[in-house]
């Protein structure tokens, strides 16, 4: 493919973040590429998330990427929290007036997004190399990267920086500008997926003095489980029935006997962190996703704010393109900063309920089972939990 040297919109990552901006430009009639670091076959191996808020799924139904998850996904009323042997049902539906999540995996959502980018003939690099962002505070920013083994440039209106984490367009904003916010938790998520029935329908989320649990999964015969352990562990001190056994010990006995075992044919362990960075913006550069933000998995929001920042950045360059409005592009870091703080606070909150922290001591244990105590007997303590899960408001 011989890569554009202008677009609208260049876009630099292509996970979630960045393909479902450029689908969503391209319906507009926005020109973008879309420049990815890795092959696609490595970026569909990635194992992330599972768990669509109804904002993400009603995206990507506008999108025009709805079928596969309207047939495959998994719509889930509520989920369970399991505690000292006892279990809590948090009613989504109920407590929400008709809210719920939708279980598909993000891998399946990155191949909905490819595919309808292929379909749709957006330009898609992968394997671009030393992708460099310049000029970003002129009106005339552009990317200098190697693909094909050649050095290349793109020119282009606007910069989206969608390239996760460890990516390179939030070091493109000079430090004396980037404000960041971290917390570090004291502990990891071994996770794994195996090719067993699930445990039960919905997600158990469990405490259990050895260490959080959680029980998913991406379909009936597809299921995902955790163990929170030391963050100094290695996938290799982890045999399979290791896992299972510590998986066993922490869930409630009622549960424990439609446990399936199996091999694993996926098993990781994964870092927790808040982190964010502000303002999401700086010149014609503009952060969404992991680029800009992390959360602990614990409240299932990573790939639910990649949504909601593409919702907001999309909308504000269709406001320039359609109608020369640069308004909400102006304001879109502290719009979408308003809505990640609030989603921070809920995975924050979520993992500072369910995890054993080595430093809890007597009085933060007595804390946390004032919470959960408060939680399984207030309607009201429950109807925040549900609406924070199902997502807020965009
Ligand atoms: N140049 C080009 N691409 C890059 C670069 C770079 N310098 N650095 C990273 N990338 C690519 C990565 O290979 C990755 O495919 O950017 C993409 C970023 O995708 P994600 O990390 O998935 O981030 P995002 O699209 O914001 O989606 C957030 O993904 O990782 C999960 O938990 C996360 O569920 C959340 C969701
Ligand atoms: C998952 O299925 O991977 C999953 C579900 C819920 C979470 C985190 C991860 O909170």
């Amino acid at each position: 493919m011989k890569p554009p040297a202008r677009t609208g919109v260049a876009i630099v990552g292509g996970g979630p973040a960045g393909l479902l901006l450029a689908l969503i430009l391209h319906r507009a009639g926005i020109e973008s590429v879309v420049i990815e670091r890795r092959s696609r076959d490595y970026v569909l191996s990635r194992i992330r998330a599972g768990v669509l808020e109804q904002g993400t799924v009603d995206m990507l139904r506008a999108a025009g990427v709805g079928g596969r998850l309207g047939r495959e996904g998994l719509v889930h009323d509520g989920f369970d929290i399991a505690w000292r042997g006892e279990t809590l049902h948090i009613d989504l539906r109920g407590l929400t007036g008709g809210k719920t999540v939708t279980v598909y995996g993000q891998t399946e959502v990155t191949h909905d997004l490819y595919d309808a980018l292929d379909e749709a003939g957006v330009p898609v690099l992968h394997e671009a190399e030393d992708v460099a962002l310049h000029d970003l505070t002129t009106d005339a920013p552009f990317l200098s990267y190697r693909f094909e083994g050649e050095a290349r440039r793109l020119d282009c209106d606007y910069v989206a920086g969608c390239d996760g984490f460890h990516g390179i367009a939030r070091q493109s904003i000079p430090e004396d500008v980037l404000k960041v916010f971290e917390r570090v938790y004291p502990f990891g998520w071994l996770g794994i997926l195996s090719r067993t029935p699930p445990i039960q329908e919905e997600l158990v989320y469990a405490n259990h003095e050895r260490g959080f649990a959680l029980c998913s999964l991406r379909n009936p015969m597809l299921s995902r489980y955790y163990v929170q352990c030391p963050l100094d562990d290695r996938v290799e001190d982890w045999s399979d029935a290791r896992f299972w056994d510590e998986l066993t010990r922490r869930l409630p006995a009622r549960l424990t006997g439609t446990l399936v075992t199996g091999a694993s044919i996926e098993k990781s362990i994964a870092p927790l962190r808040s982190f964010v960075a502000e303002p999401m913006q700086y010149g014609r550069l503009f952060l969404a996703g992991d680029a800009a933000h992390i959360v602990p998995p614990t409240g299932a929001k990573g790939l639910n704010l990649a949504a909601s920042d593409v919702h907001y950045l999309s909308e504000a360059l269709i406001a320039v393109y359609r109608d020369k409005d640069d308004g909400p592009l102006d304001r879109y870091s502290e719009t979408a900063l308003h809505r990640v703080w609030k989603a921070e606070r809920f995975s924050w909150w979520m993992t500072s309920m369910l995890h054993r922290f080595p430093d809890t001591g007597p009085f933060g244990q007595r804390i946390q089972e004032a919470e959960f105590d408060y939680l399984a007997g207030s309607k009201a303590a429950q109807t925040s939990l549900a609406e924070n899960y199902v997502g807020l408001p965009y």
